[in-house]
Order: structure tokens, then sequence, then C-alpha cells
């Protein structure tokens, strides 16, 4: 998720494009870079850092240019590096292109640009853009990006200049977001509306397959065949500070919502919707290493942590050898009894945490192999660790983890189900069922975002919040998921909440069960049902205040809750990926009726670089 301006129009294009691009920070800040037009020529200065540190770089420069482009990076293909910044230039440096969203067989056209003799400088998927305008130029820019984003498959919001074109930009998206902003003989282009709003509220929002050709005295908009279309303008209502957050009042919501997205693009290019196979072509680890795998180690801190205790139970189940999860700090210090045929698997979001840092050079210091699992390119985890498979989760901004963690299960589900089908340890239909349900988690996630699902978070939640204390139950898989909940409540609302396995209860917590006491009960594995439903019934005989979520189907639980809450169908090794959603609302929902900092709880930092 990296964030992209254009600009064409009377004004200094490199103070309205460095400007739009601070504002677009919050979506990626690990290099930025410009590209402006001056007559006949394009300038693109870019490096490593943030926005200020390229403004320091373009010093003087560009003082006479009235149209260019801009971005702010995200790194997915390629390290953050001077050269795999953007703006990106074609052979002839007569074309330059920024891009958000990620090229899923850029390395089949890079190979094909070659042998038709283009020169590559950076190792990003973007690059293959600006080659690929260039190889179809015939005088015409909108045609030439036409052709070029035909050959492209997975995500791209795009925007092209030439130098031959003047003040002429060009614009295509599919799969990520591009608003154009109209002014008075101005206009712009951009990712997200915080980069338009101090000049305009006016704005087309680009549709999917769409493109644009956008100068500074007017904009056409066309579908990818070229047909014109034509777009209500969009008169924006939010201020500047909103407008970062989406609209949302907090980051937290806004990365809550984006679940569905952040799911679909940690997928895309992993399974084949057809078969259900999932690809882990982007691993070093090899087939034989996989077969040979006799245990595996997950260790990682907080939220990446409770991850990593559905992901035990996603690979004990499909690879049939011994799993142990671990938190970082105590792995560090207990010595560990590692082979050479153990593999360990660090998580981090940030890939930044001390605690796990170290629990990976021990690892490694022991010549265990370790693979990581990060939602940053260019980490120190990333960099350390000796494979890495990313979540594409986008910057993660507030606090509290939520789309992170709900990439770190797909890539856990993923990597299980694709080493299972490597280790043929069970009937490959059934890897391939589970493969193909993962495709339909999106789409479920949007079901439990509707309006009317948030209204029952939003009532329950108002009640919790008048609890100092609350409880988290659950077996199996929904034990590990009640983990997470408990934290996602403590860390933002402040509300002392613990989880237990439903199973120990009766071992003594449920001396701290009297009248009204909140209980969450997490009820979706089949196997354990009955089971987690006479737990509940001992907390419903001391009175405690219940709330039961589980699987649509599963009605029996009714007469013994407060209340329900059904999440859609699915495996029940894959609802941990659902159950997680209505926990994070609720507890969002009790921090703002508590008037708590939510993005920023008091006390924690968004990552833990000290031990
Ligand atoms: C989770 O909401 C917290 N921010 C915290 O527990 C976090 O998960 C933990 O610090 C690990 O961070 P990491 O994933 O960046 O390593």
């Amino acid at each position: 998720m990296c964030g992209i301006v254009g600009y064409t129009g009377a004004q200094n294009a490199k103070e309205i494009l460095l400007e739009g691009l601070k504002k677009l920070e919050y979506r990626g800040y690990d290099s930025a870079g410009l590209a402006l037009v001056h007559p006949g020529t394009l300038k693109v200065v870019k490096g490593t850092g943030e926005i200020n540190k390229l403004e320091e770089k373009i010093n003087g420069d560009g003082k006479d240019s009235f149209a260019g482009i801009g971005h702010t990076r995200w790194a997915t293909h390629g390290r953050p590096t001077d050269e795999n910044a953007h703006p990106h230039y074609s052979c002839c440096q007569n074309f330059a292109i920024v891009h958000n969203g990620i090229i899923e067989n850029y390395q089949q056209l890079r190979q094909w640009l070659e042998g038709e003799g283009h020169k590559f400088r950076s190792e990003t998927d973007t690059e293959i853009l600006a080659h690929l305008v260039e190889h179809y130029y015939q005088g015409e820019l909108v045609e030439a990006v036409r052709q070029a984003v035909s050959f492209v498959e997975g995500s791209y919001a795009m925007v092209a200049v030439a130098a031959g074109e003047g003040d002429h930009l060009v614009c295509a998206r599919k799969d990520s977001p591009l608003v154009i902003g109209l002014g008075e003989e101005e206009n712009f282009i951009a990712s997200d509306i915080p980069a338009l709003l101090a000049h305009t509220r006016r704005v087309y929002i680009l549709e999917d397959e769409e493109m644009a050709s956008v100068t500074s005295s007017g904009v056409q908009l066309f579908n990818l065949q070229g047909d014109s279309v034509s777009r209500e303008v969009f008169e924006v209502k939010w201020d500047a500070v909103e407008a970062e957050r989406g609209g949302y009042p907090h980051f937290m919501l806004k990365e809550i919502m984006e679940q569905p997205t952040a799911v679909r693009e940690t997928l895309r290019g992993r399974v084949d919707a057809q078969t259900g196979e999932v690809s882990l072509s982007e691993l070093k680890l090899s087939s034989k290493e996989i077969e040979s795998l006799a245990k595996i180690h997950i260790v990682a801190c907080g939220t990446a942590y409770h991850a990593g205790v559905v992901g035990r139970y996603a690979f004990e189940k499909m690879l049939k050898i011994p799993v142990e999860v671990e938190l970082a700090s105590e792995f560090r210090y207990r010595e560990p009894l590692l082979s050479p045929h153990d593999l360990v698997i660090v998580i981090s979001q940030s890939g930044e945490t001390a605690d796990t840092l170290a629990a990976l050079r021990l690892a490694k210091q022991q010549g265990v192999k370790v693979l990581a699992i990060t939602n940053v390119v260019g980490s120190t985890v990333s960099r350390e660790a000796d494979d890495v498979i990313f979540t594409w989760a986008g910057p993660e901004i507030a606090v509290a983890s939520t789309k992170a963690y709900l990439t770190q299960l797909v890539v856990l589900y993923l990597l299980s189900i694709g080493f299972a089908f490597i280790r043929q340890t069970g009937e490959e239909e059934t890897f391939a069922t589970y493969g193909r349900s993962l495709l339909d988690i999106p789409d479920k996630i949007d079901q439990i975002l509707e309006t009317k699902s948030l209204q029952k978070m939003q009532d329950y939640a108002a009640k919790l919040a008048g609890s100092e204390n609350a409880f988290f139950i659950g077996r199996n898989l929904d034990f590990a998921v009640a983990m997470e909940g408990s934290l996602k409540l403590k860390e933002i609302s402040y509300i002392h909440a613990e989880a237990y396995a439903a199973g120990e209860l009766k071992h003594g917590t449920l001396a701290l069960i009297t009248s009204g006491v909140p209980v969450i009960a997490l009820a979706t594995q089949e196997h354990v049902l009955e089971k987690t439903i006479s737990n509940v019934q001992e907390v419903k005989a001391r009175d405690g205040d219940i709330l039961i979520v589980t699987l649509k189907g599963n009605e029996q639980v009714e007469n013994h809750a407060q209340q329900v809450y059904y999440l859609p169908e699915i495996e029940d090794l894959l609802a941990p990926l659902l159950a997680a959603v209505p926990l994070q609302l609720i507890s969002y929902y009790a921090a703002e009726t508590r008037g708590c900092p939510i993005d920023k709880p008091r006390n924690l930092a968004k990552s833990v670089t000290v031990e």
C-alpha cells in the first residue's frame, strides 16, 4: 500500500506533489520520489527515507515544472533502496511511472521485455510498466498505457508521464484506489483523498478497470477497452485529519474495515482458485527441506504470538509433526532444544521487535533454519531470517494490531496447506478444499462488517464498557482466538480481561464469575461444541452475562447465553479468521464508549524495539 500523487496546472508542481505525499505517508514511508515534467524532458529525483529527506534532495530543483507525479513507498517487491524507489523510468527516460499494487506476472513480463532489449534498473515489479508503455508508445500516451496494463495480472493504481506530452498525465486502476481532484485550470491525481483536500473537495473516484487522461484543462475517463465513461463528481465533506483515516474516527476502525482487502492481497497469487493448490514459490525452503521437517517452533510476541497459537493447530493437523509456540522473551532465555531438522518460524508485524529478533538470532546461532512472517519489506527480521514470507496488510498505524493479525493467520494457513501438499500427509482434496475456502474469507468478513452486524457489536460493547473485568473462554482453536480477544480489550479499553481454556474454569477462575460478570464464549469448533456448552452452563449457573460467538448452523447454543453472534459458515479450522473480527469490534466500541485514546493506548508502542 503506497501513496501516489499527480499534478498538472499552473502552480509549482514540486510543492504540490511533496505536500500531497506528506498527507499520504500513513500509506508507506520507506522511500519516495518525484518525476517533474520540463519542456521535452523529465526530471526524476528519488531515494530511501521519508518525504522531508526527498525535499532536501530536490532542494532548489524543479521550480519551473507545472506537472509531475510522486510516490511514497511501502515496499513489496524489492527492498527499500534508491533504485527500487519510484518513479521508474523507461530505457529512453522519456516515460516515468508511479504505481501502487502488486503485479503478479512481472517476472514473465520482465523476461519478455529483456528479450526485446529492455534494460532494467530495479528489482521491482512496477518497472515493467515503464518499459511496457515505452514499448507500445506510438505518439499517444493513453493508448500506450491502455496496452501496457492489458498485460498486467494483479492490482495496480498507476500514473504515467511522458517527456513529449507536456502537462498530460495518464492513470489507470484495478483493485487499488485512485481519485482525481478537479480544480480551476488544474487537476490532481492521488491514491487517497487526504492528498487533495487542501486544493479541492470535488473529486472523481475512479472505478476498477478504468483509466483517465488528465491535463490542466480537463479530465477524460475511459474503461480499459478505450470507451469513454461518465462519472458523478463526489463532494468530499471530511476534514484533513478525518480524511487520513478515510473518514473513520480512528485508524483502528479503518484497519478493521480494511481486513477483506488485506486478506485478498495476502492471498493474491498464492492460491489457485480452481485447484485450491497453494504456491509457495517465493520461499527459498526446498521441498526436500519441507519433507524432512521434524518439528516447528513458532516464536513471537503479543498479538503475533496469538497468531502463532492458531498456526500450531493448523500445522499439527495438516503436517502431523510436533509444533511448539513460544513467547520470544521466554524462548531466548530458555536454551531451547533445537535440532537441525527443525524450523523456527518468527512472526512480527513490524519486523523490528527486539525479543523476536533475538530469538531469530539464537536459532540461527544453533544452525536452525528461520522463516520469518512479517508485514514490512526491508525490516530487520526480514533481512536476517533465512527465508521470509510477507503479509500484504499494508501499513498498520494503530498500536492495536488487527489486519496484520488476520493476514498472519492467512499466511500460517497457506504454509500449513502448502507444506501438506508437499509432504502428502493426507488427501490432496482435503487440502485443496481449505485452499479454496481461504479465497471465500474476504467476502465472509464483509458480511461481519455490514451495518446491522456492526450495530450488534456496538450494542453489546456499550454494556461491556461499564465493566472493569471480562473473561474470554473457548476450547481448542477458540481458546487461541480468546487470547487475542482479551488482549485487544485490555490494550485499548483498559478493562481487565482474561482468556481461559473453557475446561479450565472449574479449576479456579470460576470463583471470579458472579452476577453480571461479562463472559465471551467462543464456540466454533464442532468436535468440542458440547463440551464448550457445558462450560458455558457453569458460567450461567453463576449468573455470568454471556455472549456466545459461533458459526451459523450451531443454533443449539441459543438458550445458553444472553446473546449469540452467528458468524458465516466456514470450516472449523479456518474459523479464527472470522471469529477474531467481532472481538476486535467489541474491543473497539467498548474503548470508544469509555473515551480511550484508541490509536495510541497509554504505556504502549507500535513496535517494541527494546527488551
Ligand atoms: C498488539 O496489538 C500489540 N501492538 C503488540 O502485542 C504486538 O503484537 C507485539 O508488540 C508484537 O509486535 P510485532 O508483531 O511488530 O512484532
